[in-house]
């Protein structure tokens, strides 16, 4: 089988593990690692046993695709490149640092994806790729009201976009994938703690059809907690994404009347980043979709701005100065 020839372009904290699973991957060879950071360049090349570049530009017509987890102030620029260059594009998330930017790399997207029908662009949404959301995702529940809560420490970085873009985005992604219908409206409330954006922020959203959803995302915790609680008619689930745990109950009419009852799913564990990479390498080489598309990343940027209006109004309206 002919690998497909890959670059990790920004391996730090997240980008190291994009390069270690592409070095492994049957499906890919690890040509170069890019950072502009020489030592970790070094560092991470010499891991995972390939070649460090400073810049792209260097090493770019060398490579089928370049997988990006550079910092999301730079995504704009660095997925131009690659873009322009007719590679596959796999993009961490958020898309980009705001609604513009991620505006412009999808139109620059559509344009080369009509030049280049087969061209894959997909954006490293990773939780779709938990296996308890699989689970979820590929059973027969009809949610009806979510409640999200996503909180960490700080994290001393990613602090160019506020809680909403870094963290708020992963679930907006799966709220969306999950109720399936456009968001009717959003009210939203948050407040800046250690830095000049929001870091905690609170969203009620309705969704078209009657569903509502509250998600909450702190970057300014005490501890972890990645949770969603998700109801639908006569039943409810429990996620825990760093568990990957699904829990679930379901109301069942027997003889004696109605009960509750677990529905346990058997969930093996995996790491979602290794799935959603080998995802991706195959959706390169013609031989699947399972990608979060460019279009979906986008539709969840739209809600988050959304989101960070809200917020933006409520504190105006509170006297906080922007
Ligand atoms: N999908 C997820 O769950 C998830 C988790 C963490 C981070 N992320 C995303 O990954 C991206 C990176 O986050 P991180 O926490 O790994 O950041 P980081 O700061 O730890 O690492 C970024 C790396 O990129 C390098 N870099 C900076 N500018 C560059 C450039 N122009 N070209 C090449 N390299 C450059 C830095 O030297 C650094 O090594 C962000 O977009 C973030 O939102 C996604």
């Amino acid at each position: 089988m002919t690998k497909l020839r890959i670059a990790v372009c920004g391996v730090g904290s997240l980008g190291q593990h994009h390069a270690r699973i592409a070095a492994a991957s049957e499906q890919a060879e690890l040509v170069a690692v890019v950072d502009t950071d020489r030592e970790r360049g070094l560092e991470i090349a010499a891991k995972c046993d390939t070649t460090w570049f400073s810049d792209l530009a260097s090493v770019i017509e060398k490579v089928d695709a370049v997988q990006v987890a550079a910092p999301t102030g730079f995504h704009l620029e660095i997925g131009k490149q690659v873009l322009e260059s007719g590679k596959h594009l796999l993009i961490e998330k958020p898309l980009a640092g705001n609604l513009e930017q991620g505006k412009a790399l999808l139109e620059l997207f559509c344009k080369k994806k009509s030049e280049k029908p087969d061209l894959v662009g997909a954006v490293g949404h990773l939780e779709r790729y938990n296996p308890a959301v699989i689970a979820l995702r590929t059973s027969d529940f009809s949610p009806r009201f979510a409640e999200a809560v996503r909180v960490s420490p700080f994290p001393m970085r990613s602090l160019e976009v506020d809680v909403v873009m870094d963290v708020m985005i992963h679930d907006l992604d799966l709220l969306l994938s999950l109720f399936k219908s456009k968001v009717k409206s959003v009210e939203a409330v948050g407040v800046p703690v250690l830095t000049p954006f929001p870091d905690i922020v609170n969203a009620r959203i309705k969704f078209e059809g009657g569903s509502f959803a509250t998600v909450t995302a702190s970057r300014v915790a005490r501890k972890k907690e990645r949770v969603l609680r998700i109801f639908g008619e006569g039943e409810y689930a429990a996620l825990d994404f760093a568990e990957q745990k699904l829990e679930r109950l379901k109301l069942i009419k027997t003889l004696e009347g109605p009960q509750v009852v677990p529905d346990t799913t058997e969930i093996a564990k995996d790491e979602p980043l290794r799935l959603e990479l080998e995802a991706f390498y195959q959706a390169c080489t013609g031989q699947s979709q399972d990608i979060v598309t460019f279009h979906e990343a986008f539709e969840a940027m739209v809600v988050a701005d959304q989101v960070q209006h809200a917020v933006a109004a409520s504190l105006l309206e509170a006297g906080f100065k922007l």
